[in-house]
């Protein structure tokens, strides 16, 4: 949605009058039964609300808010072929993600880029919801993501923690004390997730050269126009080039990290750096319903690549959004350094220390909930023509959860502007982040599609938090007087003027 911003009016405009002189010619005779789709902003014929949105000169999400505000806790925008329902309000969440669970686990088509990418919907988020996505989902949740998996990667987190911890260390010394947060905090995360998946080590200017890939990735799945209007695809023959050329990067960049592990299981001991489990080797013989042959090489770089977008950003975004908090209200950090402080003395902070933390915890929380990084869940669609709130949602329709105006519904919680990790010390607020007792906060969604990082999402940021206070105090930079809590979407919702800050090492 970033582009739309960016969006050259005029030749919108053209472009909309040519096809909407075209849609004169396209009489609505024909129609299937008539449905009652969600209310919304009258649009064009063929291109419905698409240049409304684009001309409003809105951020996407703000756009979101105006239309909630105007039409309720449910609406329609029809964004050229697109019909996208916009679901807002915790009730109807809950109906359609608890109640009719099943029904709503689904994913709406590909755009062609995203075909390529997914390899026609071979990973875990883009599956539509059926046997291809039970089998890979069931790999990555008991093959990787359980709780006896995540211990054992113990060393890794150790290790990309002591990295981050001496980055921010060489950055501040080298910039009189001044750091990026958010650039750093993904270098770890990245670290932890390489890794995972491909279990062989890498220096850091590999990493560095992976993770410039892995964004160049991001920005070719951004969507185009043409995925919006497939009509205009004959102009847009230099971005699918670009496209092929990106993938086929990507694919001589990882493929040889895919030998390489396959070549230390076939001979043990023949790489000592090898770790003794990565992702890969839960894929390489995977069975999935209804196919015959295992992943091919091309199929597990997809896979691989699956797993680093899903944990890089959004974890880094949080620790954004953490630091920003923490440099806005020094009592926030008083209190999270002196409960690291007396419950482990002198030395390192350790995951295992985690659970003990309450203040940690609820700090944590209440960033996931004034700060969910993705405002929208992943697009959900339903496997058959369905209900929602009396409307009609028919299968060809993206259903997008917008996040914030349900953590910060002011029927569910008390100040919900405030950022306040005391209201979930003794009890006083309480909200369970599955969904599965109640919808009040569901940064990682809800429902059968919600995410399977979520614990190890949630080990990584309470970690950075705490690694990151116990070894800094941190301030805003003397330029700044005042955090801006402004957010911009990106792959995630960041910070829109990226936070730099002050880290004083306290030692
Ligand atoms: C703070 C960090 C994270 C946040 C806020 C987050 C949030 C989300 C959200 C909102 C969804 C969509 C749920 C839905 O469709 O209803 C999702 C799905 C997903 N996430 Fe995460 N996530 C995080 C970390 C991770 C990590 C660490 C991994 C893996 C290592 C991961 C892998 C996935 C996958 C594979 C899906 C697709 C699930 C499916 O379609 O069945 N995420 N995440």
């Amino acid at each position: 949605m970033a582009f739309l911003a960016s969006c050259d009016h005029v030749f919108f405009g053209v472009i909309a009058f040519i096809i909407s002189a075209s849609i004169v010619l396209v009489s609505t005779k024909g129609m299937s039964k008539p449905i009652t789709l969600p209310p919304g902003p009258p649009g064009w014929p063929l291109v419905g609300n698409f240049f409304q949105v684009a001309r409003s000169g809105k951020s996407f999400f703000q756009y979101v808010v105006d239309m909630h505000q105007k039409y309720g806790p449910i609406f329609t925008l029809k964004m050229g072929t697109r019909i996208m329902i916009f679901v807002c309000s915790a009730d109807l969440v809950h109906e359609a993600l608890i109640e009719k669970a099943q029904v709503f686990a689904s994913r709406p088509a590909e755009t062609p880029t995203r075909t390529i990418f997914s390899c026609d919907k071979f990973t875990v988020n883009s599956a539509v919801y059926g046997s291809v996505w039970r089998s890979l989902r069931r790999n990555m949740v008991q093959g990787m993501l359980s709780t006896t998996r995540l211990k054992e990667f113990r060393n890794v987190r150790v290790s990309a923690m002591d990295k981050l911890i001496e980055r921010i260390r060489v950055e501040a010394k080298a910039n009189d004390g001044v750091v990026w947060v958010l650039k750093n905090a993904r270098f770890a995360v990245f670290c932890i997730l390489l890794s995972m998946c491909f279990g062989v080590e890498m220096d850091e200017k590999t990493i560095e050269k992976i993770d410039d890939l892995h964004k160049t990735v991001l920005i070719t799945l951004n969507a185009r126009l043409d995925d919006y209007l497939p009509i205009l695809s004959p102009f847009f023959s230099k971005q699918r080039k670009r496209v092929t050329e990106v993938r086929e990067e990507q694919l001589k960049t990882l493929v040889p990290f895919i030998k390489k592990r396959k070549s230390a299981l076939a001979n043990p001991g023949s790489d000592p750096t090898a770790a003794t489990f990565a992702y890969l080797d839960t894929l390489f013989d995977l069975t999935v319903e209804g196919r015959k042959s295992a992943p091919t090489d091309t199929e597990l770089v997809t896979l691989c690549s699956e797993l680093l977008n899903g944990g890089t950003d959004t974890t880094a975004t949080g620790l954004e959004w953490a630091i920003a908090r923490i440099i806005d209200n020094p009592d926030i950090q008083s209190k999270l350094y002196n409960e690291i402080k007396s419950t482990v003395g002198d030395r390192k902070v350790d995951e295992k220390d985690i659970e003990k933390m309450e203040y940690l915890n609820a700090f944590t929380k209440e960033l996931l909930r004034k700060h969910p990084p993705t405002y929208f869940s992943l697009t959900h669609a339903v496997t058959q023509p369905a209900k929602l709130g009396g409307y009609d949602i028919p299968t060809n329709a993206n259903v997008e959860i917008y996040l914030p105006t349900i953590s910060e519904d002011p029927k569910l919680w008390s100040k919900p502007d405030v950022f306040d990790p005391e209201r979930f010390l003794s009890g006083k607020e309480e909200a369970d982040i599955t969904g599965n007792k109640e919808i009040k906060m569901i940064p990682f969604g809800a429902g059968r599609r919600i995410c399977p990082g979520l614990g190890m999402a949630m080990i990584h940021v309470n970690l950075m938090v705490a690694k990151m206070v116990q070894e800094f105090e941190w301030s805003a930079i003397p330029t700044q007087s005042k955090i801006d809590f402004s957010e911009k979407l990106e792959f995630t919702t960041v910070m829109k003027n990226t936070l730099q800050a002050v880290a004083k090492p306290r030692t």
